[in-house]
């Protein structure tokens, strides 16, 4: 199976950036309530995703609060720390303080993680059963997402996939709890096999911390399994990498 090459758009800095994010969105989410009557977008956690969803519940002067289809855009989350809704670690609170607090989406269509269940197996039990009911998944069967955006950490982990969790090879489950040593805490995660059956995934990173990784995940040896990020690719989709110049400055392009 030919895997699609990443799209590698390398621009000035985070503003930048999130704008190019914004016009993405846009444009995927026009095409898609146009040929569908709906568009499903996976949410990251993370300091990068977050500017961009202020940018597009940002009314004033900038294109995108007023030309998006809030009422058809289904909100769900690539993961989630083990935290209530309120928390101020969890992915939920960032997009509902950065975005969805802001526009009119109606609550029936934000299916986040409910992180609030002390035991993080259940959490993710009870949302890959609303992944299996949102998208009518037959049982071998996995949900596409029209967009994941995804961030990266300096150690190549996106989404809550670490390196060395054993999340990286599961081959079946949708959604997996996973305990993070470094943290000391469990975080729910969508699995490989779901990411990398979204029609688009959006990876946004920012920041010369990065640079050495975005290197390696996108230039260096392709069987180095050592980043989770390298295991993210579309089987049938596209793969943007949207980084800023400074986590681009090891890359060799042109
Ligand atoms: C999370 C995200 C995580 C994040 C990276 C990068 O829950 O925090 O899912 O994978 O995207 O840690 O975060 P920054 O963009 O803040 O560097």
């Amino acid at each position: 199976m030919i895997r699609p090459k990443p799209e590698i758009r390398v621009l000035a800095g985070p503003e930048e950036l999130q704008w190019a994010a914004a016009e993405e969105f846009l444009r995927q989410a026009t095409e898609a309530v146009r040929e569908k009557g709906f568009f499903t977008v996976a949410l990251s956690g993370g300091s990068t995703p977050r500017g961009l969803y202020s940018l597009l519940a940002t009314e004033e002067k900038v294109p995108f609060r007023d030309r998006l289809a809030w009422d058809k855009i289904h909100f769900f989350w690539g993961d989630e720390r083990h935290v209530p809704p309120e928390h101020p670690d969890s992915n939920y609170f960032m997009a509902l303080e950065s975005m969805l607090s802001k526009v009119a989406v109606p609550p029936e269509n934000v299916h986040r993680i409910k992180a609030e269940n002390p035991d993080a197996g259940k959490v993710a039990e009870e949302y890959e059963e609303t992944l299996r009911e949102f998208f009518g998944l037959a049982p071998e069967e996995l949900p596409r997402f029209d967009l994941i955006l995804l961030g990266m950490g300096p150690d190549g982990h996106t989404a809550s996939l670490f390196p060395g969790s054993e999340v990286l090879q599961e081959p079946k489950r949708l959604v997996m709890a996973t305990w993070v040593e470094k943290f000391h805490a469990y975080r729910i995660t969508l699995t490989p096999p779901v990411l990398n059956n979204a029609a688009c995934i959006i990876f946004l990173v920012s920041g010369k911390e990065k640079a050495e990784t975005v290197r390696a995940v996108l230039q260096s040896d392709p069987l180095s399994k050592r980043y989770p990020a390298r295991l993210i690719c579309p089987t049938q989709g596209r793969l943007v990498w949207l980084v800023d110049r400074s986590a681009a400055s090891l890359l060799r392009l042109g």
